[in-house]
């Protein structure tokens, strides 16, 4: 089976999407696949196979940046790849985890792993996610949403956090891009200090921002593999020494003070509600081949749902393919499974 793997891309994820490809690439059964890396510079540009090998062994490695005007997309060029069987984005965050990829390979009409156009581009909306878990009844924070004309309007009462933290009940908040993955964009704002400069930041990526109540507790993650009949890992904890939240540095950087905790050390009463809201959450948003879905235990034991991640991190220090490893499922094992689900 020839495989494309489709990695980087035009997104504040794009070194995240490098790693996981490096990694992917790297446990792939070679016996079953023949792999093609495809590489989408930063600037949106696909290369040529030759370049996508050597960025894979070398993240490094740059050719010349094309230009914007480059990147009206001569990724359409991969409607002439009639040897490819099967395409595997692992393009993290805007454009590549919204349904625009997946809108792409429906037009050239490829099989590919992961989720359709629809539960692409609404589990990448955390408002639309979180609409979408109350549907089922699984708790979300409260949240405020703010459009950009409504930012705009320097009279909207959303810009006062006096006003917003009354609606919340709380001082305590997140303040994030609707649409941004790997926690980009997102500042915990507990004073009136920041919220200006954080709402500032947060509409650098996005026109829609969400402002949450923060929930005191930890964070607990769950891994959902299948299409019609998917099957639920177990439940992973993330541990924060210094006591901080789980924002990029924490996700990716090697001084990062968090450690992923397999299993999770909570009450098997817990874990399984995690795994029941999680199932809820990918069968209601219509998700197939994959997800991970994040959630909030908060001190009360309430499980809160927080956001979903339908191409995950596969970093070598990622959550989602730990999880499989605990259930006894190898990372190659997976990466065969979620190529034979795109081929279903
Ligand atoms: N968005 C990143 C890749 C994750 O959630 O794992
Ligand atoms: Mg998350």
């Amino acid at each position: 089976t020839q495989v494309g793997l489709i990695f980087g891309g035009n997104s504040s994820e794009y070194e995240v999407s490098i790693t996981s490809a490096g990694n992917i690439y790297k446990a792939i059964d070679k016996d079953k696949f023949d792999v093609h890396p495809i590489w989408i510079t930063n600037a949106g540009y696909m290369t040529s196979e030759e370049d996508s090998f050597k960025v894979l062994e070398d993240p490094s490695y740059m050719v010349e940046k094309p230009s914007k005007a480059a990147n009206l997309s001569n990724i359409a060029a991969l409607a002439d790849r009639p040897e490819l069987d099967v395409l595997f984005p692992i393009v993290h965050g805007n454009l590549g985890e919204d349904g625009v990829l997946q809108g792409l390979f429906r037009l050239i009409d490829k099989p590919f792993v992961g989720v359709d156009v629809l539960a692409a581009s609404v589990t990448m909306d955390k408002e639309f996610s979180k609409i979408l878990a109350q549907r089922v009844g699984v708790p979300v924070a409260k949240w405020v949403t703010i459009k950009r004309y409504e930012y705009d309007d320097a009279q909207n009462p959303k810009h006062d956090y006096q006003w917003v933290s009354q609606q919340l009940g709380t001082n305590n908040l997140f303040v994030k891009p609707s649409n941004q993955g790997s926690s980009v964009g997102i500042t915990h704002v507990v004073d009136d200090s920041n919220y200006a400069d954080a709402l500032a930041e947060a509409f650098k990526y996005d026109d829609k921002v969400l402002v949450e109540e923060g929930i005191v507790g930890t964070e607990v993650e769950t891994a959902v593999l299948g299409n019609d009949q998917p099957i639920v890992s177990g439940v992973g904890q993330i541990i924060n020494a210094a006591n901080s939240w789980y924002d990029y540095d924490n996700k990716y950087s090697n001084a990062s003070t968090t450690t992923l905790q397999i299993p999770a050390q909570i009450p098997d009463e817990v874990a399984q509600k995690v795994r029941d809201n999680a199932l809820k959450i990918y069968r209601v948003t219509e998700c197939s081949g994959m997800a991970r879905i994040d959630s909030m235990l908060r001190e009360d034991g309430e499980v809160i749902f927080n956001e979903l991640n339908t191409l995950p991190g596969f970093t070598n220090i990622s959550m989602y393919p730990k999880l499989f490893e605990e259930a006894g499922i190898s990372y190659s094992d997976l990466i065969t499974k979620l190529i034979d689900l795109a081929m279903e």
